[in-house]
C-alpha cells in the first residue's frame, strides 16, 4: 500500500492522465457546474457557501461541498487536490460519532449548525438532521475513493473508509415506520443509496453482517422493481436521477462482484431509461407526467437531476433553453452534483442503446405509454399509469388508491398524478396540473382528453388545478378557459359545476402560496351543493 502510495505520487510529477475521460457534452457541463462552484467556494472555509433558496446569510453547506470535491479531483489543477483534502477531513471531521444517537454516521448539514440533539438544537428528522444525507455523501465518497484515491494523501484514503464504515452502522438504523423515519424499498432514491453504500463498504470490510445487510436491501428493491421494471418513486425528473446516480455506482464499482445490486444494477439502468425515454418530450424538454415527487412543473423553470443526465448523454441544448441560465433556475442548487454526474456518464453511457438515447434527442412520434408502480405503504394496490404524448401536448395520469393524501411523500405540492402539458407559440411550456386533495383517483387518457374521477368523494370534494400564467405578451388575466394561451380546454362532463372558482397565487400577491416557487392560476372546481353523485370531470383539449 505505502509503495503504491509513492509509485502513484511519482507517476503525478510524470504527465499522466489521471481523470474520467469525458465527452465534450459532460465535459461542457462538468465545466459549468464547477465554474459557478469555485465562485462560490469559501477556501477559509474549505465549504461552498450555502446556495439555496432562500438564500441563507452566511452558512456554508455540507452536502454539495462534498460533490464539490469529486470535481475538484476530476479537475486536478493548482490547488485542487489539496482544497479536495481539506474539504475530506472538514466534513468527515463533523461527522456524528456518538453510536447512541438516531443520526450516528450522518454528516451536518452545514458547519455552523448547533450540534443535534442540545436543548437548543433538537432532533428533527429530514430538518435539523438529514438522514439521506448518509446516502448522498457515502455514495460520492464511493466514487472519490474508486477514480482519485491515487491522488489523496494515505491517511484521507483511510478517513473515507472509516467515514464509510460509520455510515453504514448509522444508516442501518433507518427502519420505515420508526423513530419518524420513512424507509421503506419504496422510498427508491434514498433505499437504493443506502443499498449501494452498504453493499460496497460490507465488501471492502469484509464484513459478512454488512454485505448480507446490502443483498437484503438490493432483494427488496428488487422484489418492487420487477413488478413491473418502474421505480415505485415514479418519474420523478429530481429523484429518478438520484436512483440512477446510485445504480451507476453499483453498476461500475460493484458490477464485477457477485453483489445482487451490482450484478442487477445495468439491467435495471436500461428498463429505467426504456420507460423514462418513452415519457421524454424532446420538444417540451420535459418528461411527461405523472411525476411522483417533483420540484416544479415545468422543467424549463428548475433544474432536476435527470436534466443533467440527458444533458451529459446527449446535450445542453436537448434539455436547457440558451435564455434560461442555469442560475436564474428554481432548485439551481441541485445542479451542484452535476460533477458527479459528469464522472459517471461515460460509463453510464456505455449502458444504453441507440434507440433511447435517439428518443432523448428528437421526439419519435406520438404514442401512449401505459405502466404500474407501487409504493407501498402508501400504495394500497398498484398504481395505474397511462401518459399520452403528442408533439407539442402531452396527457399522463395515475389512477391510485393510497392511505395517504398527497403520496408517498405525504406531500401535495409534489405528487402530480395529472398532468396536462403544451409547447406555447414562445417555445415556453404551459401546464394544467391536478393539485391532489384525494387519496383515491380513477384517471382514464385519450388523445386530447382526461377523465377524473374521485371514487371516494362526496359533495364537499373539489378538484383544483395548477395552471401555468401566459407567457410574456398573453393575456396577464385569466377568468375562463378563453384566456389560456397555446390550448384549448373544455370541460365536457362531469359531476361538478363546470364553473370553476380562480384565483392567483402569485410571487408578491395574490390569495394562495406559490408552491416550489412556482406561481400559477388555481381552478378549483366544486360540487353542487348536496350533490349525492361520484365526483368527477372530464376536459377535452384542442391545440
Ligand atoms: C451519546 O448520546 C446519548 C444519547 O443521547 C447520551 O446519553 C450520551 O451522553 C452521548 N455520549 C456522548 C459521549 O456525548
Ligand atoms: C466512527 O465512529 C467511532 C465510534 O464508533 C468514532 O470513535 C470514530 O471517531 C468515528 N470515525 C469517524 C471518521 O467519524
Ligand atoms: C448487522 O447488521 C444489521 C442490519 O444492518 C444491524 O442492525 C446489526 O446491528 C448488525 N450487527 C452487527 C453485530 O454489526
Ligand atoms: C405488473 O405487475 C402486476 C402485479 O402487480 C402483474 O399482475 C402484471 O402482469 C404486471 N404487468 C406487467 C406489464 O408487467
Ligand atoms: C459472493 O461470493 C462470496 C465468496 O467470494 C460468498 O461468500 C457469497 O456468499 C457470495 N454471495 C452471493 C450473493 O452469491
Ligand atoms: C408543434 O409545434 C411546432 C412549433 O410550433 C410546429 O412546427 C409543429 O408543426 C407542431 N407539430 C404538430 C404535430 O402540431
Ligand atoms: C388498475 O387496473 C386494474 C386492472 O384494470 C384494476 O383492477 C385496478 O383496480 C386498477 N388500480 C387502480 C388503483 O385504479
Ligand atoms: C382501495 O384498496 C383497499 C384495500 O385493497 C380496498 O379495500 C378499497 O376498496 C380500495 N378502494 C378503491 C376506491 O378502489
Ligand atoms: C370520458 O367520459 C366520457 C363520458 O363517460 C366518455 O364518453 C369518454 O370516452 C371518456 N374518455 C376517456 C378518455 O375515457
Ligand atoms: C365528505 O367526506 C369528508 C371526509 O371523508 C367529510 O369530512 C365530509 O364531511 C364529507 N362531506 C359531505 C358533504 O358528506
Ligand atoms: C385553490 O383555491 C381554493 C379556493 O378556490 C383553495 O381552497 C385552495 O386551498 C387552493 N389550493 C391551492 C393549492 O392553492
Ligand atoms: C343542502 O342540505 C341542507 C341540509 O340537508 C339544507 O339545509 C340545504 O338547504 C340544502 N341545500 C341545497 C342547495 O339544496
Amino acid at each position: 500500500m505505502w509503495l503504491a502510495r509513492i509509485f502513484s505520487l511519482a507517476l503525478l510529477g510524470g504527465s499522466v492522465v489521471e481523470a474520467v475521460d469525458l465527452s465534450q457534452d459532460a465535459q461542457d457541463m462538468f465545466d459549468e457546474s464547477m465554474t459557478f462552484q469555485d465562485a462560490i467556494y469559501d477556501p477559509a472555509a474549505s465549504y461552498l457557501h450555502y446556495f439555496y433558496y432562500p438564500l441563507a446569510a452566511g452558512p456554508h453547506e455540507t452536502r454539495s461541498t462534498v460533490w464539490y470535491s469529486a470535481g475538484l479531483l476530476q479537475r486536478n489543477e493548482g490547488n485542487d487536490v489539496q482544497e479536495a483534502v481539506n474539504i475530506l477531513e472538514k466534513v468527515i471531521g463533523d461527522q456524528e460519532k456518538n453510536t447512541s444517537v438516531q443520526w450516528y454516521g450522518d454528516y451536518t448539514v452545514y458547519p455552523e449548525q448547533p450540534t443535534v440533539g442540545t436543548p437548543a438544537y433538537p432532533p428533527v428528522i429530514y430538518n435539523s438532521w438529514d438522514p439521506n444525507w448518509r446516502g448522498f455523501i457515502g455514495t460520492a465518497l464511493i466514487v472519490i475513493y474508486e477514480e482519485y484515491a491515487h491522488l489523496l494523501p494515505g491517511h484521507v484514503q483511510d478517513l473515507i473508509l472509516e467515514s464509510l464504515y460509520n455510515n453504514t452502522v448509522g444508516d442501518s438504523y433507518r427502519v420505515g415506520g420508526v423513530d419518524g423515519d420513512n424507509l421503506y424499498p419504496a422510498y427508491s432514491n434514498a433505499w437504493l443509496m443506502r443499498t449501494v453504500v452498504t453493499s460496497w463498504t460490507g465488501r471492502k470490510f469484509h464484513n459478512a453482517n454488512m454485505t448480507a445487510a446490502g443483498e437484503a436491501d438490493a432483494r427488496e428493491f428488487l422484489a418492487l422493481f420487477d413488478r413491473n421494471g418502474t421505480l415505485s418513486e415514479f418519474n420523478g425528473p429530481t429523484y429518478a436521477g438520484v436512483s440512477l446516480y446510485a445504480l451507476t455506482i453499483g453498476a461500475k464499482y460493484l458490477g464485477s462482484t457477485n453483489s445482487t445490486i451490482g450484478q442487477n444494477a445495468a439491467r435495471v439502468i436500461r428498463e429505467i431509461w426504456e420507460y423514462e425515454s418513452l415519457l421524454w418530450n424532446a420538444n417540451l424538454r420535459n418528461f411527461a407526467g405523472p411525476w411522483d415527487r417533483s420540484y416544479g412543473y415545468d422543467m424549463n423553470k428548475y433544474v432536476a437531476i435527470m436534466a443533467t443526465w440527458v444533458w451529459s448523454l446527449v446535450g445542453k441544448a436537448t434539455v436547457f433553453h440558451e435564455t434560461s441560465p442555469i442560475w436564474t433556475m428554481t432548485h439551481a442548487d441541485d445542479f451542484e452534483v452535476s460533477p458527479l454526474i459528469a464522472i459517471l456518464s461515460e460509463f453510464h453511457r456505455t449502458l444504453l442503446p441507440e434507440s433511447i438515447l435517439s428518443r432523448l434527442i428528437s421526439f419519435e412520434g406520438e404514442h401512449t405509454y401505459s405502466g404500474h408502480a407501487y409504493a407501498p405503504p402508501a400504495d394500497l394496490e398498484p398504481r395505474n399509469i397511462t401518459t399520452w404524448l403528442s408533439a407539442n401536448l402531452t396527457i399522463g395520469t395515475d389512477s391510485f388508491n393510497q392511505s395517504v393524501v398527497g403520496g408517498y411523500s405525504e406531500d401535495s405540492t409534489s405528487f402530480s398524478p395529472s398532468v396536462v402539458q403544451w409547447l406555447r407559440s414562445d417555445d415556453s411550456v404551459g401546464y394544467f396540473n391536478l393539485y391532489p386533495t384525494e387519496t383515491a383517483l380513477q384517471a382514464e387518457v385519450a388523445p386530447y382528453a382526461l377523465n377524473l374521477t374521485y371514487p371516494l368523494g362526496n359533495a364537499s370534494s373539489t378538484f383544483t388545478f395548477v395552471l401555468a400564467s401566459n407567457p410574456l405578451g398573453g393575456k396577464r388575466d385569466i377568468t375562463g378557459f378563453d384566456d389560456v394561451d397555446g390550448l384549448q380546454i373544455e370541460v365536457v362532463g362531469g359531476s361538478v359545476d363546470p364553473l370553476p372558482e380562480i384565483s392567483f397565487c402569485g410571487l408578491v400577491g395574490g390569495s394562495c402560496d406559490i408552491i416550489h416557487d412556482f406561481e400559477f392560476w388555481n381552478l378549483t372546481f366544486s360540487m353542487p351543493a348536496n350533490s349525492s353523485d361520484v365526483p368527477s370531470i372530464q376536459f377535452k383539449f384542442a391545440l
